[in-house]
């Protein structure tokens, strides 16, 4: 069942490629179509009037979430909020009329995240229909609790995911919500239809730089694995819409290597997690050319200059770059907004390296289960 890999942990991020390749074919109409290029079955009125999204998650469908805000806030201009579940359920939002609400679960069974829905659904009983139907879920389970629960679905196409660390769940959320990001772009015209096509042309280039990515990293993470077998603590930087990769690598290392780990947000090191730092903390940064690229090298930077071995997840090779990182993982050049879904497979393949090294039962680490089913 594993093919050949020794872990399923392994064996899902390689199929990484596959599923964006059957996300794309799911959600995006061919390029000849005369139809719109999005096609996510959902109707018009779901969309009509919307002021404001709010997102409930837990755990890595959390930072998914987190990249949809990003993509819908920058793309379609809806200010979006995401919240942890367990949070949301005990403290939500005011009720507006022009709310969508979502929740992301790979399972589809997370207690809290289903609670916050149901309690949401509670909330907008008596209101309008229109209104009372604005709840839409994102799992990769649609005949889940969640399924029954919300009335709309987008149903992300990973296939069953039997490690527990999520990989190639998380990957098909992130297309999921680059289609829902798109398609409120297209119909409220937030984007022209050049550069939805550019956005669409550069999501079909993926798969390929993935499978290219995993290859070159293979040999790289395992021998930094091997380097990094005994470190107590690690931290991850990046910003912008790799902030929530930094995140998702922390909490693989976390979960199956039980190697404390912190992402942040680069710029916000100054603000007190500096003190950590010293020559036996590594900072994994994620550097990725665009709106942030020098922001982030800076950041890098001052880290260095604390002592830490600094890795890079970046696609370049040479000036600053190649000046500051001691280790580079390299990922290939695409548009900053299409990156999270290349710099997520080294963070991806780090953990799990480091995890296999220290003998750890990856796919079934210690305390955790693979859906939480209890609040
Ligand atoms: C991470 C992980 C957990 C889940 C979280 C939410 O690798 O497995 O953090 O992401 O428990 O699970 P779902 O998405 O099923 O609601």
């Amino acid at each position: 069942e594993k093919q050949g890999f020794k872990h399923f942990m392994l064996k899902e991020i390689h199929e990484q490629p596959g599923v964006v390749r059957t996300s794309l074919d799911a959600y995006f109409n061919p390029a000849e179509s005369t139809e719109s290029p999005i096609n996510l079955g959902l109707p018009a009125d779901l969309y009509t009037d919307l002021e404001q999204i709010q997102i409930v998650a837990c755990g890595t469908s959390w930072h998914a979430a987190l990249i949809g805000k990003y993509l819908i806030e920058q793309l379609a201009g809806i200010s979006t909020q995401v919240h942890y579940a367990s949070e949301y359920r005990y403290a939500p939002s005011p009720v507006t009329a022009n709310t969508l609400i979502i929740g992301v679960t790979q399972s589809g069974e997370t207690a809290d995240t289903l609670a916050a829905l149901a309690m949401e659904k509670e909330r907008r009983q008596g209101k309008e229909p229109k209104y009372q139907a604005r709840l839409l879920g994102i799992t990769n389970r649609p005949e889940s609790s969640l399924g029954h629960l919300v009335p709309h679905i987008i149903s992300t196409l990973a296939g069953i995911e039997i490690s527990v660390a999520g990989t190639k769940t998380f990957t098909a959320q992130l297309m999921a919500f680059y289609a829902l990001a798109l398609d409120l772009a297209a119909r409220r015209q937030t984007v022209s239809k050049e550069i939805l096509e550019k956005i669409i042309n550069g999501l079909r280039q993926i798969p390929k730089e993935i499978e290219a990515t995993l290859e070159s990293q293979e040999r790289l993470t395992e021998h930094l694995a091997h380097e990094f077998a005994e470190t107590q603590d690690f931290i991850f930087i990046g910003r912008g819409i790799n902030f929530p990769i930094a995140l998702e690598g922390a909490l693989k290392l976390k979960e199956i290597s039980y190697i404390h780990a912190e992402g942040y947000p680069a710029g916000e090191m100054k603000h007190g997690p500096i003190a950590l730092l010293d020559a036996k903390v590594p900072v994994v940064a994620i550097a990725i050319p665009g709106s942030v690229y020098e922001k982030v090298i800076s950041n890098a930077q001052e880290a260095k200059a604390r002592d830490s071995r600094l890795i890079g997840v970046t696609p370049v090779n040479d000036g600053e770059a190649a000046e500051i990182f001691n280790d580079l993982l390299p990922v290939s050049h695409v548009e900053e907004l299409l990156s999270p879904i290349l710099t997520v497979v080294p963070l991806q393949l780090l953990a799990y390296h480091i995890a296999a090294r220290r003998g750890l039962d990856v796919d079934q680490p210690r305390n955790l289960a693979k859906s939480v089913t209890v609040e």
